[in-house]
């Protein structure tokens, strides 16, 4: 079968269109024919070699993390899926290798894809889904009220998390660029701004919430939007973030939290019945398979809206 690999750390040059053989379907696995793959931050930042120390430097490495498909067979174990169930899940974060024509996944990491759900779409929302679910759940408590700034508001977290924010009550403060502009208000922020007219750092206001999606709003930043007891979120978090935020809610009433993203199975059908009730998922970008090396590098220059996703012929 073919997917797409790389040998070594680097650009969108190192990726490769491999002839492997198909993945061994295990007793507690399901075997998926994949008819979409989504683009993250994260496959770039794996692939440049920028986090080795939870990635690895074992190659060949594969890309793409989350996935929508077929179901072609089931292990002996298995009871939740049948041949021919469509279906969307996702690899282990770190290791990817969703862009081929077959995965072979633990059942737990695999759900039945709504039938309101295009495969494009039901492929664009685990990583982002569960990041926006895991902020929620574990990193914040937002409800009726809750004054919630987004920066990097029209991206794949921004998208779910805002919808998030807004069924829970909050009111959101959505930081776009021009592009998102339209779409942040569809999705039900209550106020927008184009970051390249409006200088986050200096708003005026004060939030319960920041949840910095862009990756360039520093907590030291980020601490004079925030209200005494209010809640800072790094989602690009290296170790002196990680060991800064520990110290820093030792002594302080504002909170540093870190997204250290851990998809769960009950995160993916969650977002499988959010995406039933009506959940937006927005495709802006659709690239074919074959084009993968000019998806990678056009949707990491940035601008997409919602998210971009490769479908697999
Ligand atoms: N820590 C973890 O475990 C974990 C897990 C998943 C994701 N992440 C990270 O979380 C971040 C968000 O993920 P995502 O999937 O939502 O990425 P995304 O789709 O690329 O969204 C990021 C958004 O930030 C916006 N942005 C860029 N520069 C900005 C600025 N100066 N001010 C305000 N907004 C700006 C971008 O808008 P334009 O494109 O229009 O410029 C884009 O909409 C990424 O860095 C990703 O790697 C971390």
């Amino acid at each position: 079968m073919k997917k797409v690999i790389y040998k070594q750390f680097g650009g969108v040059e190192v990726l490769e269109l491999a002839e492997v053989p198909q993945p061994a379907l295990t007793p507690g696995a399901v075997l998926v024919r994949v008819k979409a793959v989504s683009l993250n931050p994260l496959d770039w930042k794996i692939r440049q070699g920028e986090m080795k120390l939870v990635a690895g430097s074992k190659f060949p490495k594969g890309v793409g993390i989350d996935f929508a498909g077929v179901v072609e067979a089931v292990g002996e174990a298995v009871s939740g899926f049948r041949p021919r169930d469509e279906v969307f899940g996702l690899m282990d974060v770190f290791k990817g290798g969703a862009l081929a024509e077959y995965v072979v996944v633990p059942d737990a990491d695999l759900v039945l894809k709504p039938a309101n759900l295009s495969f494009a779409q039901a492929a664009a929302l685990p990583v982002v889904g569960s990041a926006a679910l895991q902020v929620f759940d574990q990193l914040v408590a937002v409800g009726p009220g809750t004054e919630i700034l987004l920066n990097g508001a029209s991206g794949g977290i921004g998208m779910v998390a805002t919808q998030l924010a807004r069924q829970r009550g909050a009111h959101v403060t959505a930081v776009v660029g021009l592009a998102g502009v339209a779409q942040a208000r569809q999705w039900g922020s209550d106020v927008v701004l184009n970051y390249r007219e409006h200088d986050v750092r200096h708003l005026g206001r004060r939030y319960d919430v920041v949840l910095d999606l862009s990756g360039k709003l520093s907590f030291h930043a980020a601490r004079s939007l925030l209200k005494p007891t209010g809640t800072y979120i790094n989602t690009v978090p290296g170790p002196r973030e990680i060991v800064g935020s520990f110290l820093h809610n030792l002594v302080s009433q504002q909170k540093y939290r870190v997204l250290m993203l851990k998809p769960t199975p009950a995160y993916l059908r969650e977002l499988a019945a959010l995406a039933a009730r009506g959940l937006n998922v927005v495709v802006s970008q659709t690239y074919p398979m074959a084009d993968f090396q000019r998806a990678y590098a056009e949707v990491a220059r940035g601008g997409v809206v919602g998210k971009a996703v490769l479908t697999v012929p």
